[in-house]
């Protein structure tokens, strides 16, 4: 019974815990770096200080903004449906950091 207890809180928990910790590089590495990393239909990609250059003086909130809504190829929230708020602007700020 116990037993039963424990494990359900911890099929509860982890995935969680899991979303707690992914950082904006895991967020980037698993669901941005397909399109992001080869330019692929267009995508601004990391690295390319060019191509990051107004994006950047646009701001993390502007960019989380489209990102959120689609744009071109890129899905709604970049792909990452179970992003929260907070994981999908790591993984910009992540972006613009690498492009400067
Ligand atoms: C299927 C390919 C694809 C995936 C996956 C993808 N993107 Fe994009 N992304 C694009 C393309 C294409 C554009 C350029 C769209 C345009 O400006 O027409 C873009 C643009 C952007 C921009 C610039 C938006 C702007 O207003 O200029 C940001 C920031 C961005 N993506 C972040 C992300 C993040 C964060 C993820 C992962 C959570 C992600 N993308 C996943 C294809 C993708």
């Amino acid at each position: 019974m116990i037993t039963t207890v424990v494990a359900a809180a911890l099929i509860v928990a982890l995935p969680l815990l899991s979303a707690a910790e992914r950082t904006g590089e895991n967020i980037y590495k698993t669901k941005c770096f397909a399109c992001h990393d080869s330019g692929a239909g267009g995508a601004p990609k990391i690295g390319d200080a060019a191509a990051w250059k107004t994006r950047n003086k646009a701001g993390v909130d502007a960019l989380a903004a489209a990102v959120r809504k689609g744009a071109g190829i890129m899905p709604p929230m970049g792909g990452c449906g179970d992003c929260t708020d907070a994981e999908l602007k790591a993984a910009i700020r992540h972006m613009m950091d690498k492009s400067k």
